[in-house]
């Protein structure tokens, strides 16, 4: 995906901050273009605070000076922009490619808008050709993924469940594995993600479901908007 969609993606996005907000900020390349363009606002006087998403995004928004907070210290959040990496026209994401799907959740779950930017090549008609990122604590991992696969398995999906960097695990910035598993289509989101949820080992999947309030979708033709 071109830099350039992410950008009109991010700037539209842009356009939806309003002084005194309390900001989510997202995680990933194009949500790197949103903070950047935010940045600029800032540096132009608007007032806003902002509350990243992994220690990646608050060391890019601290270098453009943008007032950051915690969940702690904020725990109510106007809105929240973030890319995705896949999405459907119900909403329906696939998030975690970039590792930080927990905070990403967490964040997007206690504010009160989430709009998505994407590029119209993560726009799908089904959930499932992006592997789905599923975080995990290291402690009893095979146990963990044997779950996962026969949860999958009774709703008719399998695939490799592969975990992310190998004999080098990723660690995500809460200190968990990610297992990256490949189903292919994915028609019942909704059943698989609460089977994910009620594995002990299952840290947080990522799965956004009834949490996107917009997409804003940049293509050749300008910004395609989902939702409202
Ligand atoms: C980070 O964990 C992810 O959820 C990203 O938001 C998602 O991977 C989109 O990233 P890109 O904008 O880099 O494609």
């Amino acid at each position: 995906m071109s830099v350039e969609l992410k950008r009109a993606a991010a700037a539209a996005a842009v356009d939806h901050v309003e002084p005194g907000m309390r900001l989510g900020i997202g995680t990933g390349s194009t949500a790197d273009e949103f903070t950047r363009l935010l940045g600029d606002r800032v540096a132009g006087g608007l007032d806003i605070i902002g509350v990243p998403t992994s220690e990646k995004t608050a060391e890019l928004a601290r270098g453009l000076g943008i007032p950051l907070s915690t969940l702690d210290e904020t725990p109510e959040l106007d809105l929240t922009v973030d890319g995705a990496d896949e999405l459907d026209r119900d909403l329906q994401l696939i998030k975690g490619g970039g590792g930080a799907l927990l905070r990403e959740k967490i964040v997007a779950a206690t504010s009160a808008r989430m709009i998505v930017i994407a590029d119209d090549s993560k726009l799908v008609d089904t959930l499932g050709r992006f592997p789905l990122p599923i975080e995990v604590v290291p402690f009893g991992l095979a146990a963990t993924r044997n779950a996962i696969a026969a949860m999958a398995g009774a709703l008719g999906l399998a695939g490799e469940i592969e975990l992310r960097g190998g004999d080098a695990p990723f660690l995500t910035d809460g200190g968990h594995y990610i297992l990256d598993a490949s189903f292919g289509r994915i028609p019942q989101a909704k059943a698989l993600a609460d089977g994910l949820s009620d594995i002990p080992g299952v840290v947080e999947h990522g799965l956004f479901i009834g949490l996107a309030s917009k997409a804003l979708i940049a293509g050749a033709d300008g910004i395609n908007v989902v939702g409202a």
